[in-house]
């Protein structure tokens, strides 16, 4: 499976602060906001990710990120020249994705809980390899996300876009696992009234065929879509916060060390110019329990 990261908005909720930084590059607490996409699809297993980026902006990720091989993993970048909705994301990587599957994270959704990991992997395997999976999460205030309607038996029915009148409390996530048709159906997507070739019209395209299996999170997990000053802020605090448990969040090194696709040696490296850090001295101190488990 192939892993994309949708990073290419302007952020213009979060204007003036996104006027000379692109958002997925803006600090969530400790470290930048796209750590937390890039470590959940290092967790699903994904090694090969697109990363698509505003225009004329691949530098400042290229400086964070490298091509991927530090953390064992291959990335590269595309830029979005025009906004043309999330589904565009496919039509952009439809080279990148190939034969492949293929799991979108939108750069500015952050998850964490219990075992995501697990999940993370089961949902990467869909229904052996065919259709669609996506998550349901509870929220108090659903209309400005898409929310997706469950019959008595908990199966998905019905996603709306943004709707006035929302038909259940759970809205769909910015983390979508796709089996390759999924390039052909993000074709055939028509501009949504906002001028936005929707990923709710795909995630539809998946459920009329019957091919669309919904995952809830129950409270355990948090989500967040950092998109604006406030869920910036609240997301930094809860990370914080979580954090205090001595568990890090979103530390895509780790995640390369668990999944053996780099070395103690190669984390020391990376943890050296970080030191003066507690993200740095974490780096540490997993190298070193890593070296007592072996
Ligand atoms: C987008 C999607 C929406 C989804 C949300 C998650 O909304 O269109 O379905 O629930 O991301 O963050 P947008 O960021 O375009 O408002």
């Amino acid at each position: 499976m192939k892993g994309i990261i949708l990073a290419a908005g302007k952020g213009t909720r979060l204007y003036p602060i996104t006027l000379p930084i692109c958002k997925p590059l803006l600090p969530v607490y400790d470290k930048p906001m796209i750590y937390y996409p890039l470590s959940v699809l290092m967790q699903a297993g994904i090694r090969d990710i697109l990363v698509i980026v505003p225009p004329d902006d691949v530098q400042p990720f290229q400086d964070l990120l490298g091509d991927g091989s530090q953390l064992g993993i291959r990335i590269e970048y595309k830029e979005q020249k025009v906004q043309r909705g999330i589904a565009d994301a496919f039509l952009i990587g439809a080279d990148f994705i190939g034969d492949d599957s293929v799991c979108l994270a939108l750069g500015d959704n952050i998850f964490f809980g219990p075992v995501f990991n697990r999940k993370l992997k089961t949902a990467a395997k869909l229904d052996n390899g065919k259709g669609a999976t996506i998550f349901g999460y509870y929220v108090p205030d659903p209309r400005a996300f898409g929310v997706v309607e469950f019959d008595q038996d908990g199966k998905a029915i019905s996603i709306e876009e943004k709707p006035k009148h929302p038909k259940s409390n759970y809205i769909v996530p910015g983390l979508y696992f796709y089996d390759n048709r999924v390039v052909d159906i993000a074709r055939q997507v028509k501009p949504s009234a906002r001028g936005e070739l929707e990923i709710t019209s795909v995630n539809n395209a998946y459920l009329e065929r019957g091919e669309l299996n919904v995952v809830t999170l129950g409270d355990e997990y948090s989500w967040f879509d950092a998109g604006t000053a406030d869920s910036l802020y609240d997301a930094a605090g809860e990370i914080r916060k979580a954090q205090r448990s001595g568990k890090m969040i979103g530390c895509i090194e780790e995640v390369a060390l668990k999944k053996r696709w780099i070395t103690i040696d190669n984390l020391l490296e990376q943890a050296k110019s970080l030191e003066k850090t507690q993200y740095g001295q974490y780096l540490y101190g997993i190298a070193a329990e890593q070296e007592d488990a072996e």
